[in-house]
């Protein structure tokens, strides 16, 4: 991995991931896994996450948001299965029987359009409804299910649904996790109702990571990681309830890091503003470092004057507003910076670290959100460590 040519790029690292798949495989017990590969694949890059997916005999799903997402990955070379998790246009479902995907159902429109493709095409069209157990996004009530009902009654080539699903409100932002247990309950009540009204599924998935990881009931016959494929944890709380489970720590490494170069080295007086707004004022001659990174390309401007990055493995502070395309750090106190001197906005220099999870918290908000929006321009490149 050649990086000398670059000035912001992101390293992949496929030793943590298939320390965070085997962590997790070992956690499904031969159940099935789907690794949510939506956006840009947690914002590690969909094309090589399915380069190094496809290495993984235990991986026979991966699941996208979008249409687009899940024709991008037969582009990418994935042949294995696709599951649909979000809605797609009604007039856009062809799609579904020619890539050959699995598209979770919500709405009796896109079930009845299925269904009409399901007659004209000489592929099984495999579907999974989604019930609403307590999340109110995306699922069907037990009424609707009647409607369900009647539409594969009518349509007999889309056959029974091959899956069920749910996905929890309340299970990774707290340790009480009464309000998942109820929808668990809902849910496996609603499954009796459907296997009542004729349209019994094959197999039942609801675990997303943190139901993966705490609790053996929500597992069923597939589970659907995110974010613990990619080496975080979903919370605090997630990792608490783990620990106090009598979890043991070291099961997930993070699979990316973020890297810049030094643009620009300056001296500045004491009393100079630096950056838009005239937000930041020096104390003390200062040395400054530009550095050819902005909120573009994912670093939030929330996190001007508030965050550090690493350079010769120590933290250097962000200093004024982060720019579109540039944002400025204080290297008064790290000697030797030179001229395309690395830096690290996400990961580890030396002893030291920056977690995805830190630069969360910095932001005010969780890593998910940090890392989907890093900018797909950014180069993802495969480390070898
Ligand atoms: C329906 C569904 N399943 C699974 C996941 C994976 O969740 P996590 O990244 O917390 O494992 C998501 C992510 O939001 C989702 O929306």
């Amino acid at each position: 991995m050649d990086t000398k040519n670059l000035l912001n790029w992101i390293e992949l690292s496929p030793a943590a991931l298939d320390k965070n798949l085997d962590s997790l495989s070992r956690l499904a017990a031969g159940r099935t896994i789907a690794v949510a590969v939506k956006s840009n694949a947690y914002g590690h890059g969909l094309a090589p996450m399915i380069d190094l997916l496809d290495r993984r005999p235990d991986v026979e799903y991966v699941s996208v948001h979008s249409l687009d997402e899940a024709i991008q990955c037969r582009k990418y070379g994935w042949s294995r299965r696709i599951l649909l998790l979000g809605p797609a246009p009604l007039t856009d479902l062809e799609a579904i029987p020619e890539f050959d995907l699995e598209p979770v159902v919500f709405t009796s429109q896109a079930l009845t359009r299925l269904g009409k493709l399901a007659a004209k095409s000489d592929r099984p069209i495999r579907t999974h409804v989604k019930l609403e157990t307590g999340t109110h996004r995306q699922g069907i009530t037990a009424k609707e299910l009647e409607q369900f009902a009647a539409i594969y009654k009518k349509y007999p080539r889309l056959g029974k649904p091959y899956g069920v699903s749910m996905h929890f409100a309340n299970i990774e932002d707290t340790t009480n996790h009464a309000y998942a247990q109820g929808q668990l309950d809902v849910f496996n009540t609603l499954i009796k109702r459907m296997a009542a009204l004729g349209i019994k599924p094959t197999i039942r998935h609801t675990a997303c990571s943190a139901a993966l990881i705490l609790f053996e009931k929500t597992r069923f016959e597939m589970v659907r990681p995110g974010i613990a494929v990619y080496g975080h944890w979903p919370s605090k709380e997630t990792y608490l309830s783990y620990r106090l489970g009598g979890g043991v720590n070291d099961i997930f490494s993070p699979v990316l890091s973020w890297h810049t170069r030094v643009t620009q080295i300056k001296k500045v007086p004491r009393d100079s503003f630096v950056g838009y707004g005239c937000t930041y004022r020096t104390t003390a001659p200062t040395r400054l470092a530009v550095l050819p990174v902005g909120y573009a390309d994912g670093y939030d401007r929330s996190l001007s004057s508030l965050a550090y990055v690493l350079i010769k493995g120590q933290r250097a502070p962000v200093r004024g507003r982060v720019c579109m395309n540039l944002m400025m750090v204080d290297i008064t106190d790290i000697p030797g910076v030179r001229l395309e001197e690395p830096v690290t906005l996400i990961g580890r220099q030396g002893e030291e670290s920056l977690s995805a999870e830190q630069v969360a918290a910095w932001a005010g908000t969780i890593s998910y959100e940090i890392l989907a929006r890093l900018s797909p321009d950014i180069s993802r490149l495969i480390s070898h460590v």
